[in-house]
């Protein structure tokens, strides 16, 4: 059983929901997985003694979060050692618009050169729109980027543009990665 810790970043949920959507997979196979989310790390975190090590982080305003990318930056020899792999949620990533696909790909690959971090797994995922969550600003600002990128403009109810076929795939190419323990 090889022991994975998923640190996430979020907002409003998604990444988080994907993490758990992640975690079965990889629970799935044997595995014993270790969720956290990435701003309440616990004191007794022992990162080199995980075998995996999967981060998942959503983009607001071109932006990772501050906290996912310190972590990253703070351990990242030790995530550089391990088996690891990272996965970006956005809007955009769901767009009609090839520029703005283009644009996320590149904070992604931004990210990853600036932290110095060489995942051995790398998704992009679609997120979604929770216009239930926001703010009156936030929900303004957001219909407006919806509109532009060809996404959901009634903000009565809320949006989930996540593959989850992609997601299942991201992890079964971490989990192949991993001695495969499941019962036959
Ligand atoms: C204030 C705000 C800013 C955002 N900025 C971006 C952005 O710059 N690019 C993008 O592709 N998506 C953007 N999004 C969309 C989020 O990435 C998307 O809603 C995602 O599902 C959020 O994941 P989380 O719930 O895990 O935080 C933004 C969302 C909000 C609420």
């Amino acid at each position: 059983m090889a022991s994975i810790l998923l640190l996430y970043g979020t907002s409003e949920g998604q990444t988080e929901k994907i993490a758990h959507h992640v975690a079965g997979v990889l629970t799935g196979r044997g595995h014993a997985v270790e969720l956290v989310h990435g701003e309440r790390l616990p004191d007794s975190l022992d990162l080199p003694a995980y075998d995996a090590v999967v981060v998942g982080d959503s983009i607001h305003r071109s932006r990772h979060h501050a906290y996912v990318r310190e972590f990253v930056e703070r351990n990242r020899e030790v995530l550089n050692d391990c088996v690891s792999a990272f996965y970006q949620v956005s809007l955009s990533a769901a767009s009609e618009r090839p520029e703005s696909v283009a644009e996320v790909e590149a904070i992604e690959e931004s990210f990853l050169d600036e932290t110095g971090w060489t995942p051995d797994h790398v998704a992009s995922f679609a997120g979604a729109i929770v216009y239930s969550q926001y703010g009156p600003l936030k929900r303004f600002v957001m219909r407006r980027i919806a509109r532009k990128e060809g996404g959901d403009t009634d903000t009565s109810r809320d949006y989930e543009y996540t593959d989850w076929g992609e997601v299942t795939a991201f992890a079964e190419a971490v989990a192949a990665d991993l001695p495969d323990l499941r019962q036959t």
